[in-house]
């Protein structure tokens, strides 16, 4: 089935996908703007309780009744070994004093709240539904098979792929090396799994029958059309998503990806415990060498989050998670719909031809 735009049978238009990007970056109003004009919108509900994402599912569908996906973390609870946490808290604390923060607390590990944000998103009925980290557990793909929902799983290798296709998914996003933010990575190292987008897709190809949607470093309408031309059913872009003025992006992260001029992004486990790719700042050079003391994730993700919420209050990007991808450099700051239309006016100037 690769070749196949299984978008369109879904009723969307074009073979874009605007990737779901949690902590309250791809708004509502982001993901109805990018569905109105004719691409995928992606609500990300990963860091939502079940009343959240009921609600934004609520508001989403208030400005848009086109087809949406949502997205959960399907796995990467990996907090069985827990090191000595008092150099993470002591190193915290000098940074909260900075920020005019009361000293850090340790967090208790909270249950994987996926079982329950996945009834929510049966509970919505979005058009589709994607994840990161695993494959969820018992029989949720099933459940949503059972309505009609496709299953979009995230491959960082052949392997992972093969996996996902074996559990039932009805489509594959393939996380190349040069994606923003967390690696969806769940079977191998981390370190083995850094494969570029293109490479990836083309190693996928072959291995699975699912359509494959290839999301890593994709900035511009060529890049699309290259993807396309290999086999790739559809793309999955953040970081070109995130400046977009209807995206939730803290000022201070919006000027830092906007005044990059190299790309100064870093794969980092410094803010969440989890390897991510942003730029590089104050507080992934703080935790430079000092890597034996992050906690694993979620664990670091709860920690820093006092930290990110008031360096995005303050504007300062010091300490504030910034999440982008390889293309950084190239992203344009305008209303999700434009973008859209200039992604697909430079596909078909690269020859991308549409029914
Ligand atoms: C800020 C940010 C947050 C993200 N959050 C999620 C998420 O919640 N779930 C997910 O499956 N992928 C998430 N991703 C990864 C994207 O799905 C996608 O793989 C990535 O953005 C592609 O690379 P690009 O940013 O270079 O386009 C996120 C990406 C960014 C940039």
């Amino acid at each position: 089935m690769a070749g196949v735009d299984f978008l369109k049978k879904l009723g969307v238009k074009f073979p874009i996908i605007q990737a779901p990007m949690g902590g309250g970056l791809s708004t509502p109003e982001l993901v109805a703007a990018v569905c109105n004009a004719g691409a995928l919108g992606s609500l990300a509900a990963a860091y939502l309780t079940p009343d959240q994402i009921l609600n934004e599912f609520r508001q989403t569908r208030a400005f848009t009744d086109k087809p949406l996906n949502t997205n959960l973390f399907a796995g990467g609870y990996r907090a069985e070994s827990v090191p000595d946490t008092r150099p993470m808290l002591s190193l915290l604390a000098e940074v909260h004093e900075t920020l005019g923060l009361p000293a850090p607390v340790l967090p208790a590990l909270p249950p994987d709240p996926f079982p329950f944000q996945f009834e929510a998103v049966l509970e919505a009925r979005p058009e589709i539904f994607s994840f990161t980290f695993g494959i969820p557990p018992g029989d949720a793909l099933k459940r949503l098979n059972e309505r009609g929902i496709p299953a979009m799983g995230t491959a960082t290798t052949v392997e992972e792929a093969r996996m996902l296709e074996k559990a039932g998914v009805s489509a594959i996003v393939a996380q190349g090396a040069e994606a923003g933010a967390h690696r969806g990575t769940f079977l191998g190292s981390f370190e083995s799994s850094m494969i570029p987008t293109l490479d990836l897709v083309r190693a996928i190809l072959p291995a699975v029958e699912v359509p494959v949607v290839a999301s890593g470093g994709l900035m511009d309408g060529r890049d699309i059309a290259q993807s396309l031309a290999l086999g790739a059913s559809a793309v999955q872009l953040g970081t070109a998503f995130l400046v977009c003025p209807e995206a939730g992006t803290p000022e201070a992260y919006r000027r830092a990806i906007l005044s990059s001029r190299t790309d100064a992004t870093v794969i980092t486990r410094a803010f969440s415990g989890r390897p991510a790719r942003g730029l590089r700042n104050t507080f992934i050079d703080k935790l430079h060498g000092k890597e034996n003391s992050i906690l694993p994730y979620p664990l670091q993700n709860i920690l820093t989050r006092s930290m990110r919420s008031a360096a995005a209050k303050a504007g300062n990007a010091d300490f504030l998670s910034l999440w982008a991808g390889q293309g950084v450099t190239r992203a344009r700051s305008v209303p999700a719909a434009k973008l859209i239309e200039q992604l697909v006016s430079e596909m078909k100037e690269a020859g991308v031809v549409f029914q």
